[in-house]
């Protein structure tokens, strides 16, 4: 299978939503990524729901919404009613991660786990079959434009070998830190979904830098 590319919005000028969301339309990418931070979980506060909303109104493809959110059990509905079609929730967030998979896909979307930068991979072997993607975070959640973090590639490596012996069709999201220089080496290293928000949203020509991430 071909690499997604998700750019995440969270690095775009919000004062022309519209306009960001043609961007993406028009261009390769094969979805939104949608940062909602609640200042709990990460020392960080972004958007929430008239946000998404007012995206899913002008979007033409699906919506990744990554919750870095205490307990995201008490809003799967919400987040799901405002236009979530795929719903990423932090292992290190959910207070009953099993339950909080079944009710996301219960409610039609798709259910994917983030897990940050010092969580091992081996915490999501028990669930790697139950998820259509893990998402393995590339720098603290929390700020766009952060440094990607070099270890993410074992990381890849040692996830690979997980969904192979347990015969998952789990797929490999990476968030954050990621742009035109090292989409090639991730890519290659086993990676399936790339999300990218300020070497698209902070290049001069989006759609290009989507297309350039694409293509690779
Ligand atoms: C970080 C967010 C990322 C971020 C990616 O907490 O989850 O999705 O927006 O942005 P860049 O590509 O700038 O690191
Ligand atoms: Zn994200």
């Amino acid at each position: 299978m071909a690499h997604l590319i998700f750019p995440s919005i969270l690095s775009a000028d919000f004062t022309n939503l519209q306009l960001v969301c043609e961007t993406v339309n028009n261009s390769k990418a094969d979805g939104f990524h949608l940062d909602v931070m609640d200042g709990l979980f990460v020392p960080n506060i972004s958007f929430g729901f008239p946000i998404i909303v007012a995206i899913q109104r002008n979007a033409q493809k699906p919506l990744d919404v990554h919750l870095m959110i205490v307990d995201p059990g008490r809003y799967l509905e919400r987040f799901r009613n405002a236009g979530a079609n795929i719903l990423t929730v932090h292992f290190e967030a959910c207070k009953n991660l099993k339950q909080t998979i079944n009710t996301i896909k219960k409610l039609g979307m798709k259910a994917s786990v983030a897990i940050n930068p010092q969580t091992p991979v081996s915490y999501l072997t028990e669930i790697i079959s139950d998820i259509e993607s893990v998402c393995i975070m590339s720098v603290n959640p929390g700020f766009g434009g952060q440094k990607f973090i070099e270890n993410t590639y074992n990381k890849i490596e040692q996830m690979k070998e997980i969904i192979r012996i347990k015969k998952s069709n789990a797929l490999i999201k990476i968030d954050g830190g990621v742009d035109l220089n090292n989409s090639f080496k991730l890519v290659h290293a086993g990676a399936d979904i790339l999300v990218a928000g300020t070497s698209v949203f902070g290049s001069e020509d989006p759609i290009g830098a989507i297309e350039i991430l694409k293509n690779i």
